[in-house]
């Protein structure tokens, strides 16, 4: 399936003189390059901030509305080797236009995830480094940092397992499925985010893996913790609507606020 997506060449940019931008057609402006440069923003006195963590997400804002930037980074033992360079193997096999396109498929099926607004890739030797434009989902907070504030009822984890599902449901696999790539606005909207290496899937033990996954992430967090903020009656409450599944209307969503 082809998506809406503008293409500008980028012919002098990088080492190695390559790259583009791909920009989400549905945003109705094409994202010119200084965008995707962080001290820009500074410059402008329009970044908001960075996200805790691998610091590679940027926060700015530009006429009224806010967005996400994230450098993409490598994780674990490799980035020693290289912080941020992947092996090009082509241009859609980079990371951000796969993220950029699959978030695109995911909003356009309904999905609680951020709109997707551009993507940039630069040829660096025989690899490449990207980065991606989403829009800042207003109002919400990691699961991780909702339960650093305090404990969740048990609805709002009913909501993330029922959420969890509607992506199953339609094959969307989230190998990095934690507490800090969900993200809740008041007690019941759930969203997700951090598509990297994200793809659909025919039914299979993968979503038990994502589970998996973000149980392991909480009880990680929940070790660093003074205090206790998960247990296996939330835990099961989770599980217990994401087997119920989405097929039910979302009581929490058209009862919320
Ligand atoms: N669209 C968005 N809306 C709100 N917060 C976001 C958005 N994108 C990223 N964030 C915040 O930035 C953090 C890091 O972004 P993420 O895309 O998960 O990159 P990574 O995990 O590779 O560092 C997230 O955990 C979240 O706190
Ligand atoms: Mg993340």
């Amino acid at each position: 399936m082809t998506q809406p997506l503008t293409l500008r060449r980028l012919a002098t940019s990088g080492p190695a003189g390559e790259g583009a931008i791909f920009t989400n057609a549905a945003c109705g402006f094409e994202v010119p390059v200084a965008w995707f440069e962080p001290r820009y923003w500074v410059a402008q006195g329009a970044l908001l901030g960075s996200a805790r963590g691998r610091g590679a997400t940027q926060f700015f804002e530009h006429e009224g509305r806010r967005y996400a930037l994230r450098h993409y980074r490598r994780g674990g033992l490799i980035a020693k080797l290289s912080a941020d360079r992947y092996l090009w193997l082509g241009e859609n096999a980079t990371r951000p236009l796969r993220e950029l396109r699959l978030t695109m498929l995911m909003q356009n099926a309904g999905l609680p995830v951020p709109v997707a607004v551009a993507a940039r890739y630069q040829r660096a030797g025989a690899g490449y480094t990207g980065d991606l434009i989403t829009e800042l989902l207003p109002d919400t907070l990691t699961l991780a940092q909702r339960l650093d504030a305090g404990e969740l009822g048990l609805a709002t984890w009913a909501a993330i397992g029922r959420c969890i599902r509607r992506f199953h449901d339609q094959g969307y696999c989230h190998p990095d499925l934690n507490a800090h790539n969900v993200l809740l606005r008041g007690e019941s909207e759930v969203f997700l985010i951090d598509f990297d290496r994200a793809r659909r899937r025919r039914p299979g033990l993968w979503a038990d893996g994502n589970l998996t996954r973000l149980l392991r992430s909480l009880e990680k967090l929940d070790d660093a913790r003074a205090v206790r903020r998960v247990d296996m009656t939330q835990w099961q409450c989770l599980l217990a609507a994401y087997q119920t599944g989405a097929g039910q209307t979302d009581i929490w969503k058209t009862g919320g606020g």
